[in-house]
Formats: C-alpha cells, sequence, structure tokens
C-alpha cells in the first residue's frame, strides 16, 4: 500500500496522521515544503520517502512534480488533510489515475456556493445566498435577501474576512474592508447555536461520527478577543438535540457524494429547533478537535483515519465515554506572556478531568489571535457529564487569566 500524502509535516497534527498510515501498514510517500535535513528523527522514521517542493500551495506545481516523481512507481492512494491541499489530492488523483474523491466532488466541499447548491438540490435547509465578484453584485444579492446578512469568502477559513452586515451602510464599508477577496458569498444571517458534525467515511458511510458545540459561536468568538471560545464535543449522540443535525450531516454527506477520509462540518440550530446547515471540508477539523474527538472515546483516529483511507475498514471503539472540552486562553495586553493568575488553583481543584494544559509558558510571545484559534494555549479537559463538563469550561474560562507586558 503505497501512500503519497501532501503536507505530510505541517500543520504539526499532520505528523500524527503520517504517523498513523505508516503504523497500519502503508510505505508513506511524504511532500512538503520543509527540507528534508529539518525534518525531526521522530517524524521521518514513519517516511519511506520524501519530496520537497518549493510551494504547497503552487497547485499546477506540485501537481507537476509529485507526477514526475512516482513515475515507474506503484501509488495506491493520494491524501491531503489540510484544506488548501484536498484540490491538489484530488488533481493528482485524476492525473494518475489512482482512486479517491474526483475533482469534482472536491469543489463541492471548497466552494461554497457550489457546496449549498449541491446540498439544496439534495431538499437540505442551506442559508439563502449568492455569489458575489462584485459591489454591485453584492448589492444585488443583498437586495433579494434582505438583512442581516453574513458576507465571507467564498473558500474561506478560520472565519477570516467573515463579517455580519445588519444594513446597506454596513454592506459598503464591509464591501469596503473586503476588496482583496475575489469572490464572496453573501448569505442569510443564522440566528442560533451552531455545532460540528465530524466523521470519519468509508465511501461515504459514517464509520464513526461526532458532534461538537461552539460556545461562543465562531464569529463571536473571533471577533471579541477577551472572549476564551470553548469548544465540547456531545458525549451523547441520540438525543433529540442534535438528531436533526447529525440527519441532515448524512444528507449532506450523500448530496456532496463524500468518499473515503475525515469530514468536518458546521450546523446551526435555531430557537425554533430548526437545523441549518453552515458548511463541509472534506477533512478533519482543526484546532484539536481530533484529540479532543480521541480524548471522548479514548482512540486514536489518526490511525484510524489510515485504516479507512488505506484498507476501508475502522477498528476503534465508538462508544462515547466524555464530553471533552478545549478551552483557547488569550492574554490581556501585548507582548510575552508575564503572569498566569488562577491556573495553579484551578490544576489543584480539577486537575483529574484536565488532559491537557497546554498554555504558553511565561516569556514567550504571544500568538496572533486572529490568525490561529489556538491564541496563547488550551486546555483539553473532559467529564462524563454534559453539564459538568460545561462548568469546568466556564470555569476555566473565566477564572483563568493570562497576561502579557
Ligand atoms: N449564514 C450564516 N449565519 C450566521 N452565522 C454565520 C453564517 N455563515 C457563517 N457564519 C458564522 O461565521 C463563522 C465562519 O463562517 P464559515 O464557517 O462559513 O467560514 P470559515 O472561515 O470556513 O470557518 P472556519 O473557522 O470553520 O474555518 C461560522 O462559524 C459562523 O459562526
Ligand atoms: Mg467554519
Amino acid at each position: 500500500m503505497n501512500v503519497v500524502f501532501l503536507a505530510c509535516g505541517y500543520p504539526p497534527e499532520m505528523q500524527q496522521y503520517t504517523r498513523g498510515l505508516a503504523e497500519v501498514g502503508a510505505s508513506v510517500y511524504g511532500v512538503g515544503d520543509a527540507p528534508r535535513e529539518r525534518l525531526a528523527p521522530s517524524f521521518k522514521q514513519y517516511l519511506t520517502d520524501y519530496l520537497q517542493v518549493p510551494k504547497l500551495l503552487d497547485e499546477d506545481d506540485v501537481v507537476a512534480r509529485v507526477a514526475a516523481w512516482m513515475r515507474g512507481r506503484a501509488v495506491d492512494r493520494i491524501e491531503a488533510n489540510w484544506e488548501v491541499m484536498v484540490m491538489t489530492a484530488a488533481r493528482l488523483r485524476e492525473a494518475l489515475g489512482i482512486p479517491g474523491m474526483s475533482v469534482d466532488v472536491v469543489r463541492g466541499f471548497r466552494d461554497k456556493q457550489i457546496m449549498k447548491e449541491r446540498a439544496i438540490a439534495a431538499g437540505l435547509r442551506v442559508p439563502r445566498s449568492a455569489r458575489a465578484r462584485s459591489a454591485a453584485e453584492a448589492h444585488a444579492a443583498a437586495a433579494k435577501l434582505g438583512y442581516p446578512l453574513v458576507l465571507k469568502p467564498i473558500s474561506g477559513a478560520g472565519s477570516a474576512d467573515t463579517y455580519e452586515v445588519g444594513s446597506e451602510r454596513e454592506l459598503d464599508q464591509t464591501l469596503a474592508r473586503t476588496q482583496h477577496v475575489r469572490e464572496l458569498s453573501i448569505e442569510e444571517f443564522i440566528d442560533g447555536e451552531e455545532f460540528t458534525f465530524d466523521c470519519v467515511c468509508i465511501d461515504g458511510k459514517p464509520a464513526f461520527m461526532n458532534v461538537a458545540q461552539y460556545l461562543p459561536k465562531p464569529l463571536i468568538a473571533r471577533t471579541n478577543e477577551w472572549i476564551s471560545p470553548v469548544i465540547t464535543t456531545v458525549r451523547e449522540l441520540r438525543q433529540p438535540a442534535v438528531a436533526d443535525g447529525i440527519k441532515l450531516g448524512y444528507g449532506v454527506l450523500s448530496a456532496l457524494g463524500m468518499g473515503t477520509g475525515f469530514t468536518h462540518m458546521e450546523w446551526f440550530r435555531k430557537p425554533s429547533g430548526e437545523v441549518v446547515f453552515g458548511e463541509i471540508g472534506c477533512r478533519p477539523g482543526g484546532a484539536h478537535l481530533v484529540d479532543q474527538m480521541n480524548y471522548t472515546c479514548d482512540i486514536d483516529l489518526f490511525r484510524e483515519w489510515a485504516r479507512a483511507v488505506c484498507w476501508h475498514s475502522f477498528e476503534a471503539s465508538t462508544v462515547r465515554k466524555y464530553n471533552t472540552s478545549i478551552i483557547f486562553k488569550r492574554a490581556r495586553g501585548q507582548g510575552r506572556i508575564t503572569k498566569i493568575v488562577g491556573l495553579r488553583e484551578f490544576m489543584r481543584k480539577y486537575g483529574e478531568f484536565v488532559m491537557e494544559e497546554k498554555l504558553l509558558p511565561l516569556g514567550s510571545q504571544r500568538r496572533n489571535w486572529k490568525q490561529t484559534l489556538l491564541s496563547d494555549g488550551f486546555i483539553i479537559l473532559r467529564h462524563p457529564d454534559w453539564r459538568i463538563a460545561n462548568q469546568l469550561a466556564d470555569i476555566a474560562a473565566n477564572e483563568i487569566t493570562m497576561y502579557a507586558e
């Protein structure tokens, strides 16, 4: 089983998927932009061979180089788990005639307008929306959809350049701020709670699934620095509150023609109980969501994803034992971390529930919270009881404070 894995070393968790592939018996042909000499030996041991490319995001160039590199060798799979590489993987599969999701299928997961159109065609509830390539098209869309609206890039990530727009004046202001975005998606604003639906699929069927709740919604968390965003996996998936979201998720997977691999979907539940599709990617969620799912069931999804991709099987337990919360912290002030208040007390009282405490140590430079949800570090904790898990997350969010100068 020869697997070409694009972006095998970055973002850092990709090294875990590389390990998973090796552990299920694949020979891993890794592709990355880091020089071979710089790969850590603990990671390099999982690679059969490595190709350094000058620019991972130059699709044409990567396709040409990998095709040349693999000439004369048998390739069974070409995979990528980083959003910006999934289309490159699809193009390579088509170029080399390797099984897996086609360019057309992957387009449905990358282009937010096509994604919504395919979901609508399957009769699913999706925010009303339009594509806009100019201010005139944006105004026409707003006139049709009405306010409030959400304006976001057609192929965005990390809530970048995403805005809630309440009026025509705000629309003009927002268009001025997003001039660098080539194509916008303009959507009906959905008021409600926001959840994920995550799967490892085999031929489009979930072998593993997960739901997590965002507290608060990402758009609010990503525009207010003082907030400590929390994401909690839902242990009990059979409750009515999430059942409709899971049903919607199954519908989306089939509408988009999902194949084998990870999916990460977002959906809303309105106060009325109605569930509405948000977006979906054919790759795992970032920001340690896979670690959270692993802690939820005490399993290793890095390896199980690899097993699904290589052998179309999934062997881990899907019994959900915990609700697992991640709490992202953002320091007050700029510069270097000087003080962390409340952490010792928190660990003394609740340390038995804490799986990881990865707050930036004193002296480290603050991260750019706009660029990475990881912000100035995080705590992962878990508890079998939903209410208690969220109470603990709340305490970590409110009673641990980091300072920077
Ligand atoms: N139609 C909508 N109604 C209400 N809120 C929305 C809508 N579309 C997006 N949002 C908010 O903006 C956030 C970012 O939008 P979306 O998930 O589409 O973009 P993204 O940049 O790909 O996100 P991610 O952070 O998952 O990479 C959503 O999580 C949600 O909170
Ligand atoms: Mg999103």
